[in-house]
């Protein structure tokens, strides 16, 4: 199977990268600026057709993992023209040139198609999207619904043990802090479903090998705040939780709306998934611990 991931050196993407190359696939691993270390690195700009058009012909993939994407969600807002290039414009080429090389699509979206006022969100719910990085990714999930053959994941705040695209994860961040034993805020009144890289990135694999099709919440498993989130984390690391101070959003410089509650109800993905399922966040938090440990 030749597998083509976008966003390859990217949080989500750099690890799916890592455990497709450990099978029998002929991995090709889309990037801008960052020189992915696993598969065979293709640079190639998502938004501009022509780029994609020919790394496509290049390598007429079976299965295509977008995962290429403007995540920032206050530079979304900020930058309109810029979000509507990366997020949206890319996945119609994207969308196009897989129609014409009859690749199975997977593109990663976000629980921030929903507006957050009630949460646990199921596949089937209404998006209604609160921001503008949130409208993008609904937009693009529409672009790909014209296919004959995708599957849209949603995923909720990812987080893993390495920093990927010249950033750290709100773990690393926390875990960072901590360690260094400074005062740190975290808001109290926001709810998803942490998902941890590794977990979400097994998930899809099963998606593209039994071509699963249709729309999947592949998260962790836990609703949770942030805050209780973050203390969590610090009980994991046996790290001082009293550094984690609660604060709410209101006292957040965020230029961007952000859902009050956008966590995803999992149960789709845990009852049609066989090899992996959404793990809990304990067991997901000691799984980075486990991965974080030779490094620590
Ligand atoms: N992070 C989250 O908490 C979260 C939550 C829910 C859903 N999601 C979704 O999950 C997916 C992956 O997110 P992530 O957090 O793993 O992303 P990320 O770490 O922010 O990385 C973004 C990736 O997109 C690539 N990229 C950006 N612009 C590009 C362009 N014009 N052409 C080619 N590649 C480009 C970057 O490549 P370079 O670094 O090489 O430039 C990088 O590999 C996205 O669809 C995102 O919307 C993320």
């Amino acid at each position: 199977m030749r597998l083509l991931i976008t966003g390859a050196s990217g949080l989500f993407g750099s690890k799916f990268a890592e455990i497709a190359a450990t099978k029998k696939y002929e991995v090709y691993a889309g990037y801008l600026r960052d020189r992915p270390s696993c598969g065979v690195p293709i640079q190639f700009d998502v938004s501009d057709k022509n780029q994609v058009d020919m790394a496509f012909k290049k390598i007429s993939p079976d299965v295509v993992v977008h995962a290429a994407a403007l995540t920032d969600v206050d530079k979304c807002e900020l930058n309109k023209k810029l979000a509507w290039k990366i997020n949206v414009e890319a996945t119609k080429n994207i969308v196009e040139a897989a129609k014409r090389s009859y690749s199975f699509l997977v593109c990663i979206s976000s629980d921030y198609v929903f507006n957050g006022k009630t949460g646990f969100y199921r596949e089937t719910d209404r998006p209604d999207p609160i921001n503008y990085y949130g409208f993008t990714k609904l937009s693009a999930e529409g672009l790909v619904k014209n296919l004959r053959e995708y599957c849209i994941v949603r995923a909720s705040v990812i987080y893993g043990s390495t920093p990927a695209a010249g950033k750290i994860n709100f773990v690393l961040w926390l875990f960072n802090k901590l360690k260094r034993n400074e005062q740190l805020n975290v808001v109290t009144d926001q709810w998803n479903s942490p998902t941890l890289n590794t977990n979400m990135a097994e998930m899809t694999m099963e998606i593209i090998e039994r071509k699963l099709a249709g729309t999947f919440h592949l998260s962790g498993a836990t609703r949770i705040n942030r805050y209780d989130f973050a203390k969590l984390v610090a009980q994991t690391f046996k790290l001082d939780s009293d550094l984690i101070r609660p604060i709410t959003s209101a006292k957040c410089s965020w230029f961007a709306n952000r859902p009050r509650d956008s966590s995803l109800d999992t149960a789709k993905a845990q009852e049609v998934l066989e090899n992996s399922k959404p793990l809990p966040i304990n067991q997901a938090l000691e799984r980075m611990k486990q991965e974080l440990t030779p490094f620590m």
